[in-house]
């Protein structure tokens, strides 16, 4: 007789044939690789018993190259719900040990219901990719699978975070809708990112190169920037997006997390301490950051790539904030293409969520070169300036020594609409340093000059003297204070309160064009 424990043992039995994806000896391959199986990665990332899962028997209907009647359980993919710090996200996971986590018409289904529900919600989705990309033996349909992906991905866009784990060798699409979310996560020796792999390359091009070298945790953290995050192991990535969501909103309308107990910076981090006077010697900016936010907790995003400047997430009064600065330890801190796109994306991503900007300003100005001309610094060095033109949210500049030329302007000045600008006595605001500016503007006097290099050192002091302090731009009211470095978490966090409520209008249009 059939009756209800009947139908659950056979819906049990239906679960658990579901559940093993590949089998055991494919989930013993990865496990031996150091990768989690798919569904130990989602509960090890949400909180403890969180995870709800959908479209568990959901089943392909591909009938070519030997499709009929080839079962691939879940179609190769995990999504559901859950929470993390309690509040919901929505999720999915590739499984790479049925057909490769390759993306067919069902799997692309699957996702594309999280993406719908995760919009609709106002949460932001979480994807793990594990992925050989379009399954190839469902053609056309697994690229309209794409493409779905990445149209929602696109909607998606400034209105929920969106985030992306490479847990695998992902390849073609599985890589292109990460590379349209905010927030891309890495793991030593497991993740890959590649266009095409290193099979391909060689028939094409002849090339030979392994997948590690191709595009490898560190190739993405390091040399190209596609990765925002780098990890040594799955646990210490799950870690680092609860970090990244302890920071940042749940949606566009809303604000981060408030923490209401507000720490004091750890006395170790002496901001008086910190920069060096003389303007040549570098120093770690982080540590300047970390003297001002809560705790000295200091967040940082894209750590390992384009090093000359630093942007992450701090608090400050237990709100979030996020910085950019210049960093004289890489490069002197100056701006290149590569530096500039970090700096531009992250300043819209916190204009898109309501996080206030602080900017710390020490530097040359725009890497000078043939290489950065011809690599387009041009546009690449616009995006900084456009970026935080259009920033609504409030913003904060702290001028530290060096603003010189169009560092000064892009570097979030009062010019580009920044709400406060305060500068230290250190400040040095001038279209150049004293040295290149003197050898052009007195060029005459010192080459005539019966002692060239005394002259030279006499008029090097002069233009210091005259232009390189921050009085100049205080007498045109360019900067609003100028503060003294002990003051500076006091002045930041009053003028973060000040602008809890800003609202500023731009022209109405239907979208800029940023110089992408
Ligand atoms: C169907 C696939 C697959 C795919 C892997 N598999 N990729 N099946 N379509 N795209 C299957 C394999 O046949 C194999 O099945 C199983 O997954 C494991 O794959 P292996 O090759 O054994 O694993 P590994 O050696 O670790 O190599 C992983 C890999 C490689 C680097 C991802 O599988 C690979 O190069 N795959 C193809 C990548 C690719 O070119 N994808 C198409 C991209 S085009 P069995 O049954 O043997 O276990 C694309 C278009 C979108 O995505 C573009 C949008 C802009």
């Amino acid at each position: 007789m059939v009756n209800l424990g009947t139908k659950i043992r056979e819906l049990k039995e239906r679960q658990e044939k579901a559940i093993l994806g590949g089998g055991k000896k494919a989930i013993a391959k990865q496990i031996a690789m150091g990768k989690l199986p798919v569904r130990d990665r989602i509960n090890v990332l949400l909180d403890e018993g969180s995870f709800h899962e959908y479209d568990l028997f959901i089943a392909h209907d591909a009938r070519e190259f030997g499709m009929d009647g080839k079962e691939l359980p879940g179609d190769g993919v995990v999504i559901g719900t859950g929470t993390i710090h309690g509040r919901s996200v929505a999720i999915y996971a590739q499984d790479f040990t049925v057909a490769g986590g390759s993306l067919g018409s069902m799997h692309a289904r699957k996702i594309v219901k999280m993406m719908d529900y995760a919009l609709r919600m106002r949460i932001p989705l979480i994807g793990i990719n594990d992925s050989g990309g379009a399954r190839i033996q469902e053609g056309v349909n697994s690229l309209a699978g794409y493409g779905e992906i990445f149209f929602r991905n696109t909607l998606a866009s400034g209105v929920i975070p969106q985030i992306s784990v490479i847990l695998g060798p992902c390849a073609g699409g599985a890589v292109y809708s990460p590379a349209l979310t905010d927030y891309v996560f890495v793991v030593e020796n497991i993740s890959k990112m590649f266009i095409t792999g290193p099979e391909v390359i060689k028939s094409v091009l002849g090339e030979e190169i392994s997948m590690e070298e191709l595009g490898g945790a560190r190739v993405h953290s390091e040399i190209t920037g596609n990765a925002h995050f780098y990890a040594l192991t799955e646990q210490e990535c799950f870690q680092q997006i609860k970090t990244l969501l302890s920071y940042i909103p749940w949606n566009n309308d809303k604000h981060s997390l408030h923490l209401i107990e507000e720490k004091q910076p750890l006395k170790k981090y002496n901001i008086e301490k910190i920069v060096p006077v003389d303007p040549t010697k570098p120093y770690d900016v982080r540590d300047i950051i970390r003297a001002v936010v809560d705790g000295s907790e200091f967040f940082e995003v894209q750590e390992k790539w384009a090093a000359n400047i630093v942007t992450g997430y701090g608090r400050m009064g237990g709100r979030t904030v996020g910085f950019v600065a210049n960093q004289p330890l890489v490069m002197a801190g100056v701006l290149d293409c590569d530096s500039s796109d970090k700096a531009a994306r992250f300043i819209r991503f916190c204009d898109a969520f309501n996080i206030p900007i602080v900017t710390m300003e020490d530097m040359p100005g725009y890497l000078p070169g043939i290489d950065q001309e011809h690599a387009g610094v041009i546009r690449h060095g616009a995006k900084v300036l456009y970026a935080y033109s259009e920033a609504t949210v409030p913003r904060i500049t702290i001028i530290l020594r060096k603003a010189y030329g169009g560092g000064y302007i892009a570097m979030n000045s009062r010019h580009l609409r920044a709400d406060f600008v305060f500068a230290w006595p250190t400040a040095e605001i001038a279209v150049m340093g004293p040295e290149g500016a003197a050898n052009i503007i007195f060029r005459k006097e010192i080459t005539e000059a019966p002692d060239p290099e005394a002259t030279r050192k006499q008029k090097v002091e002069e233009y210091k003297e005259k232009f390189s302090n921050p009085y100049v731009a205080a007498a045109k009211g360019y900067i609003d204070s100028v503060i003294e470095p002990k003051d500076t978490r006091k002045f930041i966090l009053h003028a973060i309160n000040v602008s809890k409520d800003k609202h500023v209008g731009r022209p109405s249009k239907k979208h800029g064009i940023p110089p992408f």
